[in-house]
């Protein structure tokens, strides 16, 4: 018997490290999966993975930075499935480690958009389909930098603190209601999310590299993957409004 069976969940940016990861394993373990990327070749590339594992799983085009394709997920995992039992709000980009002083309002704006307002957007949807089955799991894939001052520049540190506070807040807020909203801050791990870090800004690379030279070791999406089946299973029922951080031990040194 599967930790998730007969669940139906979505999962955002899940074509690549760790929300593929998320997707694939929630699929193991029984829950439909409803695979949501900017990258659609990508997505239906886990699709077909998940299936020929003898999974159930669909695709779907989302840009999180777009209300309407925030709705159009939610809908679509309902008409698709019936229901929704659990949201993963994982797609995200890094900036290019531009402090304060060197960050444009065009690329602070798009790196909201995407890891804070798409995060509260996707939230603020399934919100309606859990209070009324009086149950439901979210699960923010946050960061370190989401509770430190500098494993990226002010942009995306600012992005992921926000997002705690959005975990924080459901988090107590639909207690009552048996809604569950906890968040997973990973240290390094080994993804795609390079390939979004662009123009880097030397000075801000620089001091963010104080802190880098301290990861013990880059950690895989798989166990990634593990601590997000936990929050989602019953088996963390008495877990709620938390980040729990999956680092290897990093910032314990500071
Ligand atoms: N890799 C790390 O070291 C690390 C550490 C801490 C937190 N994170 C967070 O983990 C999450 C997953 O990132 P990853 O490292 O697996 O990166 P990744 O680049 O491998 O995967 C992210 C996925 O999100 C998708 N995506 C990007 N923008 C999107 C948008 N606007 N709409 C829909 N999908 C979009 C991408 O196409 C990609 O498939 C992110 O929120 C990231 O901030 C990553």
């Amino acid at each position: 018997m599967g930790k998730l069976d007969g669940k139906v969940a979505i999962v955002t940016g899940a074509a690549s490290g760790m929300g593929k990861a998320i997707a694939e394993l929630y699929a193991k373990e029984g829950a439909k999966v409803v695979v949501v990327d900017l990258n659609l070749e990508g997505a239906e590339t886990v699709v077909k993975e998940i299936k020929d594992n003898g999974g159930e799983s669909k695709a779907v085009k989302v840009n999180v930075a777009d209300v309407e394709d925030i709705n159009n997920m939610v809908d679509t995992a309902v008409q698709e499935y019936g229901t929704l039992d659990i949201l993963v709000n994982n797609a995200g980009i890094m900036d290019g480690m531009e402090p304060v002083g060197n960050i444009d309002d065009k690329k602070w704006d798009l790196i909201f958009d995407i890891n804070t307002k798409g995060v509260m957007r996707a939230m603020r949807k399934v919100l309606p389909i859990f209070l009324e089955k009086g149950k439901g799991v979210i699960v923010n894939t946050i960061s370190t930098g989401g509770l430190n001052g500098s494993h990226a520049g002010v942009t995306y540190t600012a992005s992921k603190h926000a997002v705690v506070g959005i975990t924080k807040n459901t988090g107590f807020m639909y207690a009552n209601q048996g809604i569950r909203c906890n968040g997973i801050a990973p240290g390094a791990v080994e993804t795609n999310i390079g390939s979004t870090m662009k123009n880097l800004d030397e000075f801000g690379s620089n001091r963010q590299q104080l802190t880098g030279n301290l990861v013990p070791r880059i950690g895989k999406p798989e166990e990634i993957a593990n601590v997000a089946l936990f929050l989602a299973s019953d088996e963390a029922s008495f877990v709620n409004g938390t980040v729990v951080t999956a680092d290897g031990g990093w910032t314990s040194a500071f």
